[in-house]
């Protein structure tokens, strides 16, 4: 129902070659296409699969074409590439927004007789076995054969231990990207320009450090190292994470409030409410025992 053949937009970055594995490893005749000849070349020798670096070329004949490049460049491809695809093809993209990206994928499935999908893998070019991963699925439309390829591909994806979670529209899923991936790289970037501020070198406070900060150091320490633009875009181009960054803005004041007053009461009734909210969760009664597994990771890691 998918077709064998699949072109990779963006097939010489991070996540296009954790696609370009996965559907080389399904049977797939994998081509890559993206700007630049020699990371594209490179990366395809890596690989053992195809590259192409004329657009045309390397999307007219393919049953699946991913687009795995910028958040702002998205949209723009989606559109140019529509005209050329052939009958029946279909097209995703994996970008984490979706307001624009979105719209432009309908465009082209009304305008074409072509089927359109996006999606929002919830990991980064890091993973090393997808189990037990989200994936986001915003189907969008197309031919009659439509929701045979998209359920085809849902089952691909299923049977690589894929968590599939269905997203009716655009706007919900950029408002859950603004409080799941938003929030947290906002605080974790902040954790370290707050400790450069202090102004303590961090050699001199790991001499010091407790089991808190060296966990949170290293969240930071990941999130400052990954792909700046895209975290950039993350943020900066969410119109609802500047709806929660207004929230958050107030959450510091009230936290100042507490703090100047001494208001214990006040203090003890976030850890009360925030241990009713995070009750249902799964990971709630273990996560003592799950912080202190991540400690002897690293623990470990020091002594080798
Ligand atoms: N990284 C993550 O953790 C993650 C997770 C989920 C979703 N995503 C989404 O996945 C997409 C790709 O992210 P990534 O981290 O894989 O990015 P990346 O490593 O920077 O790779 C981007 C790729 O796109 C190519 N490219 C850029 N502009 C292009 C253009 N105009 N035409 C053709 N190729 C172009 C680049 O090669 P050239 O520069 O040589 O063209 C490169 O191959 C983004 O939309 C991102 O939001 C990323």
């Amino acid at each position: 129902m998918l077709g064998n053949s699949i072109t990779i937009i963006g097939g010489s970055g991070g996540l296009g070659q954790v696609f370009a594995k996965l559907f080389k490893r399904h049977g797939f005749e994998v081509t890559l296409m993206a700007r630049s000849k020699a990371k594209l070349v490179r990366v395809a020798n890596k690989l053992d699969v195809r590259y192409e670096l004329n657009l045309e070329k390397s999307v007219s004949k393919a049953d699946l074409i991913m687009i795995s490049i910028p958040i702002h460049s998205t949209p723009a491809m989606i559109r140019k590439i529509g005209p050329m695809l052939k009958k029946d093809a279909l097209i995703f993209d994996v970008t984490s927004l979706k307001r624009e990206a979105y719209p432009a994928l309908d465009e082209i499935c009304r305008q074409h007789p072509i089927n359109s999908l996006s999606l929002h893998p919830m990991f980064g070019p890091g993973i090393k076995n997808m189990r037990n991963y989200n994936m986001i699925f915003l189907e969008v439309g197309g031919t009659k054969y439509f929701s045979k390829k998209v359920n085809a591909l849902r089952n691909l994806f299923q049977s690589e231990g894929l968590h599939i979670t269905n997203v009716g529209d655009p706007e919900e899923h950029d408002k859950m990207m603004a409080i799941v991936l938003g929030a947290p790289h906002m605080i974790n970037i902040l954790f370290i320009e707050f400790l450069q501020r202090i102004g303590i070198p961090l050699s001199k406070l790991m001499e010091f450090t407790g089991t808190t900060f060296l966990l949170q150091k290293i969240f930071a320490e990941s999130i400052i190292q990954r792909e700046v633009e895209m975290f950039g875009e993350i943020q900066m181009d969410n119109p609802q994470f500047h709806k929660i960054f207004r929230k958050f803005k107030e959450l510091v004041d009230d936290y100042s409030s507490i703090m100047e007053t001494k208001n214990l009461e006040r203090f003890k009734e976030i850890f009360s409410k925030g241990i009713q909210y995070s009750n249902e969760d799964p990971h709630f009664e273990r996560s003592y025992e799950f912080f202190y597994k991540f400690m002897k990771i690293l623990k470990q890691n020091e002594n080798e």
